[in-house]
């Protein structure tokens, strides 16, 4: 290790304290090398180990510690509650614009509002992550906050400083005191490395890098945010210390303040600049590190700025060219069968696993055997996957030019891929092919599954592997045995991966599950057409399952929003022995099969509607629903003139159009927390 000291002399307290400055100060000359110059000088273990003797240094002598020392980055206590905080400037966001004739209208509107001919602009990547808002005083970083509605954000300094490339302390003597603003974001290898180890330990696997960042931030464990290398890049800055005048100067002030800047920033003296920067970004944003969603153009004299303002949320200075979804070409190795829980037969795109938007992709959905035919697919073509707002890809294409001669078109099989292999049929007027074989092991599966669903039983352990390993070991043969794993302790124990701690974890998860609300065991039971909505609305209608499995037609479909498809599903089911077999065996494990209504913490939204669409990071969206409901509102489906708010994700597709189109208010995940929080 690296050290001024032999340990023979124990050194006085001066060389101690000047040990650690020089320290502090090496350290911070190798992050300026590494991520500013991406030019290391040292090896990460010579890095390391400086580290290290500056933890060792200041454990050992706490009065050494600074709040600005590099050894704040690797985090500490645990975040109690993450803390509102109001940003001092507002932190807007951009309009968008998808077509090249919405940036010429922009180019008009702003040299009209300027009264000028030309304007100078800015080009910058359009990072997907998360906008961050720091703030230094006397040059150092006292507190990161994320935007939240743009006029309060949450209080994530702890996360914050974990972040090796923000500056806990600036570079810059002239200017101490400024609010930094940028985008907190991972690098795919990252994302995809910390998704490998998710996979392997069974866990669930994150959507995109975005989601995991904004989870990262949020985390409460500031140690374990450190060990998910977030990066930061820094694109505006507000401080009285120094004059400021364009937003290129900017963004070397920034540089020079020991910041990170966006990787192709580029000034502009024509908008036929901006637009082949758009197009030229556009071919090569694979060639990235990290995943941009389209390119922000600013103008670069902030007088101007200034002096066009703002509307509403969005500066009329500025705009986000969104770039269309992302495309890769790859092989399909081969079409397989999916059986769902219902018993539908589904064709599986396996393929020559890819990068796309920042995720392996190595199946897709091909829906049914129409789609499949109406592109004609052959086992060895080459496919067109795409993946727009939503995280599923899907196939969108396939090029012929590629195909062999003797290459034959996939027809369906009529037979269930199960061991079984009972015979599949499609009913008239469908597009679907079924499973009726009670016993095919695939459907049990995918009905154990969905019960243990985070959003029906919410099993924890009991994910998709522990299914097949128990279904293949013979451990469950029906949704009752999970109620008799308790006695099957040893038998658990000889399978593979399974140790004392993680069996307890199950069968812990499993005894929790017999708390779950009477509408989730609805729910869970797989009941076709009996979605999350509709099990809650039968278990309001009908408040015990025995009265629900004894309800006629009639008496269904007179419950508010019950169609006949769904009563006559219900009756279906009710009239199955295996199915009341099964209701039977679940009560008598202790589940809850009657209702108790639950109890409202207000009446705050009596009378409004919400539509919550897209990814939230924390809350599900049976979560969500459940806050709106306890406070008397109304969680639908669809968006319409009548729905008060919009809550809206990550990646938020048509609900958001819609909203946008209809003037629904859209409130963000932050905001619907606050909104939470007062009602
Ligand atoms: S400028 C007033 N520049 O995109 C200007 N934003 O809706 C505010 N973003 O919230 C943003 N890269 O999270 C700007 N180079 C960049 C950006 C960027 C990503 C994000 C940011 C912002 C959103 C725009």
């Amino acid at each position: 290790m690296l050290s001024l000291f032999d340990a023979a002399s124990e050194p006085g307290s001066t060389d101690r304290a000047e040990r650690a400055a020089q320290l502090r100060e090496l350290i911070r000359h190798h992050d300026v090398l590494y991520y500013q110059h991406a030019q290391p000088e040292i090896t990460d273990r010579a890095y390391d180990a400086l580290l290290q003797e500056l933890i060792d240094l200041e454990t050992a002598h706490p009065e050494l510690r600074t709040i600005d020392s590099p050894t704040q980055r690797v985090g500490g206590a645990p975040i109690a509650d993450f803390v509102t905080v109001e940003h001092r400037t507002p932190m807007l966001s951009l309009a968008n614009s998808y077509t090249r004739d919405e940036v010429l209208d922009f180019d008009r509107r702003v040299r009209e509002g300027l009264g000028i001919d030309s304007v100078s602009y800015v080009c910058e990547l359009k990072y997907d992550g998360v906008a961050m808002s720091l703030m230094y005083e006397n040059g150092v970083l006292v507190m990161g906050a994320t935007r939240g509605d743009g006029e309060r954000g949450d209080d994530v300094t702890a996360n914050v400083r974990t972040i090796r490339s923000i500056p806990l302390s600036l570079a810059t003597s002239d200017i101490r005191n400024a609010v930094v603003r940028g985008e907190v974001y991972m690098l795919e290898k990252t994302f995809l490395e910390i998704n490998q180890r998710a996979e392997e330990a069974g866990d669930k696997l994150y959507a995109n890098p975005r989601n995991l960042t904004a989870g990262t931030l949020k985390q409460k464990d500031s140690a374990m945010a450190a060990s998910r290398k977030l990066e930061f890049v820094a694109y505006y800055i507000e401080t009285s210390d120094r004059t400021i005048t364009t937003h290129a100067d900017s963004i070397t002030t920034l540089a020079e303040m020991g910041f990170v800047t966006g990787r192709a920033v580029q000034t502009c003296a024509t908008i036929d600049e901006v637009l082949q920067f758009i197009d030229r970004w556009d071919s090569e944003r694979d060639t990235l590190p990290f995943q941009i969603d389209g390119i922000v153009v600013k103008v670069n004299t902030i007088a101007h700025q200034r002096e066009l303002g703002a509307v509403a949320r969005s500066p009329r200075w500025a705009f986000a060219y969104k770039y269309e979804a992302q495309k890769a070409r790859t092989t399909l190795l081969d079409i397989t069968l999916q059986v769902g829980r219902t018993g539908v037969v589904t064709p599986v795109a396996e393929l020559q696993p890819t990068l796309l938007a920042g995720s392996t992709i190595s199946r897709a959905t091909l829906h049914n055997e129409d789609f499949v035919q109406e592109l004609g697919l052959c086992v060895g073509d080459t496919v067109v996957i795409e993946k727009g707002g939503d995280v599923i890809p899907k196939v969108s294409g396939v090029d012929t030019s590629a195909r062999a001669d003797d290459a034959q078109p996939w027809s369906m099989p009529h037979h269930c891929p199960c061991p079984r292999n009972a015979a599949l049929h499609r009913p008239e007027g469908e597009a679907n092919w079924y499973c009726d074989d009670g016993q095919c092991p695939w459907q049990l599966r995918r009905r154990l599954e969905h019960f243990a669903s985070r959003d029906a039983m919410d099993i924890d352990g009991l994910g998709e592997r522990a299914i097949d390993q128990f279904i293949t070991a013979g451990l469950l043969t029906s949704i009752a045995d999970i109620y008799t794993l308790a006695k099957r302790r040893d038998d658990i124990l000889q399978l593979d991966r399974w140790a004392p701690k993680s069996v307890d974890r199950l069968l812990a998860g499993i005894e929790a599950s017999k708390n779950q609300p009477y509408a989730r065991v609805l729910f869970a039971l797989g009941i076709r057409f009996v979605g999350e909505g509709v099990a809650k609305i039968l278990a309001r209608a009908f408040p015990s399952i025995d009265m629900l499995l004894a309800a006629t037609h009639e008496q269904l479909t007179s419950v508010h929003e019950i169609g006949s498809a769904i009563a006559a599903s219900v009756i279906e089911f009710a009239a199955d022995p295996a199915a009341r077999a099964l209701v039977a065996d679940l009560r008598a494990a202790g589940l809850q099969v009657e209702g108790q209504a639950p109890a409202l913490l207000s009446n705050a939204f009596e009378g409004k509607t919400f539509v919550v669409t897209g990814e939230l990071t924390s809350m599900s969206r049976n979560e969500a629903h459940s806050a709106i409901e306890a406070r008397g509102g109304k969680a639908a489906g669809s968006v319409s003139k009548k729905t008060t708010y919009v809550v809206a994700g990550a990646n938020a597709g048509s609900k958001l159009t819609k909203a946008t189109e209809l003037g629904v208010p859209v409130l963000d995940e932050d905001a619907f927390r606050s909104l939470l929080e007062t009602s």
